[in-house]
């Protein structure tokens, strides 16, 4: 089975972008992890990332066909896109949101989301580490034995 990771904007600076908030980490350490804990469920991993609203809507409609779960930081796209819940609308699989920082502490423009309106669940404020929890879930509901 595949999960497919995907990212919204800026998270491609990541590491460089308000280390105080969003870490030192880089996107790219992120992919490594997610790879490493996906390996480690037997599961296979694509992970992409876009600053266009359109490419991840065109990752959510391919991953119609070639994903059972998808794990989404949809960044600043999380507090504006329709067009993002309802492209996950029309996908079958597991949703699950994750944000690096803990948007509840924060601007109060954070606080609501679309996506959240279609994720089986949430992470917030875990660091990066929201990404291999977010794995790891996903391979508990997709039904990995001992995951
Ligand atoms: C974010 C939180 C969003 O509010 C913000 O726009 C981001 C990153 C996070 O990972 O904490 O770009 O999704």
């Amino acid at each position: 089975q595949r999960i497919l990771v995907l990212n919204g904007p800026n998270l491609n600076l990541l590491g460089k972008r308000q280390p105080e908030v969003y870490g030192h980490e880089t996107l790219a350490d992120v992919e490594t992890a997610c790879r490493a804990a996906a390996t480690g469920f037997g599961l296979d991993l694509g992970f992409h990332q876009s600053n266009r609203e359109y490419e991840l809507i065109d990752w959510i409609h391919a991953a119609r066909e070639n994903a059972a779960a998808i794990v989404i930081n949809p960044g600043a796209f999380t507090h504006t896109s329709v067009a993002i819940l309802d492209a996950l609308n029309a996908y079958d699989g597991i949703v699950l949101e994750v944000h690096i920082s803990n948007v509840h502490k924060r601007e109060s423009f954070r606080h609501h989301s679309y996506v959240s309106l279609r994720a089986e669940g949430v992470i917030a404020g875990f660091g990066t580490q929201g990404y291999t929890l977010a794995i790891a879930r996903a391979a508990r509901l997709l039904g990995v034995a001992g995951a």
